[in-house]
């Protein structure tokens, strides 16, 4: 049993991450902006904080391992990416672990906000402490908030996507706190990788819907870096659910 400590728990990959650890019979903190669920599960001990203001990291310092998904896409995204993980990683004992959530391809792809967890992993190296990054690929939950009408869809015409269930990312990231610091990157990713193409075809045949128009420039850097599929990992740990299995299991709520 480990004391792990979870930034970032109230977003999509959180909550399958908690119940993985509970699972795990770890001993387990988490930090929210805001109130937890209230039917979320008594076993985690829930603690208010801003990585971006340094508020809510005393639990780093008693842990034995930190999970680091706290993260910002838009706007002022390196206070929280790369000034928040500084922080955070400055609150850790020097022997405890550190495990970042990172994007397939930050390193090559354009994208600000992939940039943006690049320069956040640098934080880690930079850091000398036992590491872990563990960089997925985006979730069918992403995708399928995107489809769902925003704020942006990024499905440009041809791009490459290999979307995996957040839970699936969940569990590499438990693996990487039960196994220990493996000062290297781990990449994981869905079983397939499809075109833009693909994906709304799969989202319209099974809930019925049109998705939205494209909203960003199918064309310069970002686009092509897209279409050459730069954040796909052919060759990463890859999960089962595919993403028609995922659309299928998501449609009957979509049409209410
Ligand atoms: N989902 C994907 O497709 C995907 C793919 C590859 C990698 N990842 C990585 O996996 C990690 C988790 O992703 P996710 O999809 O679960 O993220 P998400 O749904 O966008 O949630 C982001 C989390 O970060 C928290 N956060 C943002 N700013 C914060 C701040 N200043 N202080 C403290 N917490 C803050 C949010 O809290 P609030 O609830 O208060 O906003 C939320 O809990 C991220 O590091 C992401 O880069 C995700």
């Amino acid at each position: 049993m480990a004391r792990v400590f979870v930034t970032g728990a109230t977003g999509v990959v959180g909550p399958h991450l908690l119940r993985r650890l509970v699972a795990d019979d770890h001993d387990v903190t988490a930090m929210g902006r805001h109130d937890p669920d209230p039917a979320g599960d008594p076993d985690v001990e829930w603690i208010r904080g801003d990585v971006a203001r340094g508020r809510g990291l005393g639990p780093a310092w008693r842990a034995d391992c930190v999970v680091h998904l706290a993260s910002q896409s838009r706007g002022r995204m390196d206070e929280v990416n790369v000034r928040g993980t500084a922080g955070l990683l400055a609150s850790m004992r020097p022997e405890a672990h550190m495990v970042y959530a990172s994007v397939v391809g930050c390193d090559r792809h354009p994208l600000g906000y992939y940039q943006s967890k690049w320069r956040g992993e640098q934080e880690v190296l930079g850091a000398g402490r036992p590491w872990t990054i563990v960089r997925g690929t985006q979730t069918h939950e992403l995708l399928w908030r995107w489809l769902q009408g925003g704020p942006v869809c990024p499905l440009g015409k041809g791009f490459r996507w290999q979307p995996a269930a957040a839970a699936e990312h969940a569990d590499a990231l438990a693996d990487a706190v039960r196994d220990g610091p493996q000062r290297r990157q781990v990449d994981v990713g869905g079983p397939e990788i499809l075109t833009s193409e693909q994906v709304v075809g799969t989202y319209e045949e099974h809930t019925g819907r049109t998705a939205p128009r494209l909203r960003v420039p199918a064309v310069g850097r970002v686009a092509r870096a897209y279409r050459e599929g730069t954040h796909c990992a052919e060759y990463a740990r890859v999960g089962r659910e595919t993403w028609r299995t995922f659309v299928v299991g998501h449609a009957r709520d979509a049409v209410r």
